[in-house]
Order: structure tokens, then C-alpha cells, then sequence
């Protein structure tokens, strides 16, 4: 939905990039670029640091979230991902973020 460039990612945003391809890509698109009619691309300035803290990313992969941006619907809970797996998603989120100009 948006166009994102790609960084040179440290090792630990690199297991993050693995864990958000299994977990997240599915709805969030690889790049979490978003897709279109499932879910929103978190390389967005909605989702910021400052708007949306890493914790954010926590409680939205346990909990789900509410429909309240976007309308494509709830985020489900998210099925066995672990805390150091949001926590290594979040180092490749915020990579890709910050390389396109989102701080
Ligand atoms: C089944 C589709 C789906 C999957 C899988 C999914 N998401 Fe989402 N996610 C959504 C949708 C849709 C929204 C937008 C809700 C809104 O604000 O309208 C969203 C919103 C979010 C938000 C914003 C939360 C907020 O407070 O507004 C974060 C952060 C997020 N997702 C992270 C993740 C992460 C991390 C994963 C993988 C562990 C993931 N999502 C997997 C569909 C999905």
C-alpha cells in the first residue's frame, strides 16, 4: 500500500524480519507495507514512536486490536508468539521505519 525501502538490518532486526514473516507479513505485508483489504502498513507515521510505543506492539499481538484507524477490521490475537518475538519484531519495524523517514 505504501512504497518502503528495505535497510542493511542488524542481526536482531533480522530474526524480527523472520518472526514478522511468519507472524505479521500475512495481513501487514513483508515490508509491512500493508496488504491491501487486511491490514494497515505500520511503516506509517500513525505508528510512530511517539504515537505508538513499542508497547503498542505488545498488547496488539496478544490481545488483538480493535478496529479504530483503518477499516479493515479487528487484529486478532496472535497465536504463539512470545514476548522476545514482539520484542525482536518491534527492532525491525522501527528499522524500517526510521530508513523511511518515520521517527
Ligand atoms: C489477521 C490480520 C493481522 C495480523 C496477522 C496481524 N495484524 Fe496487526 N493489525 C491488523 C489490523 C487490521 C490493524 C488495524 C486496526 C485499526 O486500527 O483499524 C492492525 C494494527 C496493528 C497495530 C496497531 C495497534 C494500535 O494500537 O493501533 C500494531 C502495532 C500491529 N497491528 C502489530 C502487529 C504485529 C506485530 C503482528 C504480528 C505479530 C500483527 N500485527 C499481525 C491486522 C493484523
Amino acid at each position: 500500500m505504501v512504497a518502503v525501502t528495505l535497510p542493511s538490518l542488524s542481526g536482531e532486526a533480522k530474526i524480527g524480519q523472520v518472526r514478522f514473516q511468519e507472524k505479521c507479513a500475512v495481513c501487514h505485508g513483508k515490508k509491512a507495507d500493508g496488504k491491501k483489504g487486511l491490514g494497515p502498513p505500520l511503516v506509517h507515521k500513525i505508528y510512530e514512536p511517539s504515537h505508538h510505543g513499542d508497547g503498542a506492539f505488545h498488547l496488539a499481538a496478544l490481545y488483538g486490536v480493535r478496529a479504530h484507524h483503518w477499516p479493515f477490521g479487528d487484529m486478532p490475537p496472535i497465536e504463539n508468539v512470545t514476548e522476545q518475538d514482539v520484542a525482536e519484531i518491534v527492532v525491525f519495524v522501527r528499522a524500517l521505519q526510521r530508513a523511511n523517514g518515520i521517527n
